[in-house]
């Protein structure tokens, strides 16, 4: 199959052209404003199929579902509890995914079987516009081979994508740079399945109380049951090992500079690059800076795999808003291989 690149700045059909593939039963890869999605119609099990194929996920990893405004929500969820009403009102659109109970319409391939489903509205103009004229909800895993680092740019969703998927739609670089932040509400207390662009501060300010799932903290085996399904799996890996350096900006580059070999790739704040001029190295941003570090932080580790490098230490972002988001995918990368420098 030719993937097609359409662009909506120098083709004014180009968002028409998405969306009449999308209707025709085809996978889109597709910009958002966390990281490109591969959509296709939601409601079209064949059509879905086709994402798992090109992405070569496992089919017990659910799909998110994208809508285009936030009246559609109740015809995708049943019974959507008022706290879940409050935290779409103050976050969408935006870098929110909440998972609720469904509706029977929705296939069982993209819940992967479960009675829930997770249900984004994204802020990107190209997104919405394109779920829009499609006339009918996306399901939309990030635009990445399985186990890959997410994609932030169209020439990303090439990289991985092509031949594979019937186009890209051209819509710039990703503006948050990680995934969105997935909240369930099948429990009691919302549960925090995945930290992104909405921080559990600002979770907690609108729920109060918000329980954290323990795949944050650790390495889930293959046969245990997790909230979110896609939790489970080693994730945005480059091809080299990855091994996460926590502690102060400063313990932590003199404990890298210390163990670097010439087959040494490095990841570090801005203010340390002088130290590792001499071997392969990429910045994520100032150590203040979180909304940076998310920004880069897929383009720098995808960067490590046209390199030579057998192994890759990282400088870990502090915990504090976006930061946990970007610390989650470093040690999710590294299979939470972590040095605590103290
Ligand atoms: O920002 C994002 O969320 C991006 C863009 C494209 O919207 N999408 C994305 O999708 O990151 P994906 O498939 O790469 O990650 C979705 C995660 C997976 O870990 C999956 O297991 C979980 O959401 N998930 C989806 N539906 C779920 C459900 N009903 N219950 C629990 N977890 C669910
Ligand atoms: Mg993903």
């Amino acid at each position: 199959m030719d993937t097609i690149l359409l662009n909506p700045v120098i083709d004014p059909s180009a968002i028409d052209r998405a969306a009449g593939l999308l209707r025709a039963g085809e996978v889109v890869g597709m910009p958002t404003e966390t990281v490109y999605g591969l959509g296709a119609n939601a409601l079209d099990p064949a059509a879905v199929a086709k994402i798992f194929d090109a992405k070569g996920r496992p089919q017990d990893n659910p799909l998110i579902v994208h809508i285009a405004d936030a009246e559609a929500l109740e015809r995708i969820c049943d019974d959507v509890p008022e706290p879940a009403k409050r935290l779409a009102a103050a976050f969408w659109p935006g870098p929110l995914t909440m998972v609720l109970p469904r509706v029977r319409e929705i296939p069982a391939s993209v819940t992967a079987g479960l009675p829930t489903v997770g249900v984004r509205l994204p802020a990107h103009p190209v997104a919405r516009e394109l779920i829009r004229r499609a006339g009918v909800p996306i399901a939309a895993p990030s635009a990445n081979l399985s186990g890959r680092p997410s994609t932030t740019t169209a020439a990303h969703v090439l990289a991985d994508m092509d031949g594979r998927i019937a186009a890209v739609l051209e819509g710039g670089p990703c503006e948050v740079g990680v995934e969105s932040t997935i909240v369930s509400f099948a429990g009691e207390t919302p549960r925090l399945l995945r930290p992104g662009g909405v921080s559990l501060e600002q979770l907690r300010e609108i729920l109060g109380k918000v329980d954290i799932d323990r795949a944050l903290r650790e390495q889930i085996g293959d046969d245990a049951r997790v909230s979110a399904p896609g939790m489970k799996y080693r994730h945005y890996a480059p091809k080299a090992n990855v091994t996460v350096v926590c502690g102060t900006p400063e313990d932590t580059a003199a404990y890298i500079s210390k163990h670097l070999t010439n087959e040494t790739g490095v990841l570090c704040f801005t203010e340390f690059a002088y130290l590792f001029e001499m071997h392969e190295m990429r910045t994520m941003g100032a150590a203040d800076d979180p909304l940076t570090q998310a920004r880069r932080i897929f383009d720098a580790l995808r960067a490590f795999d046209e390199t030579d490098v057998q192994e890759i230490y990282t400088q870990c972002p502090s915990d504090e808003g976006i930061g946990l988001a970007v610390a989650n995918r470093l040690k999710k990368a590294a299979g939470f291989k972590v040095v605590n420098v103290v």
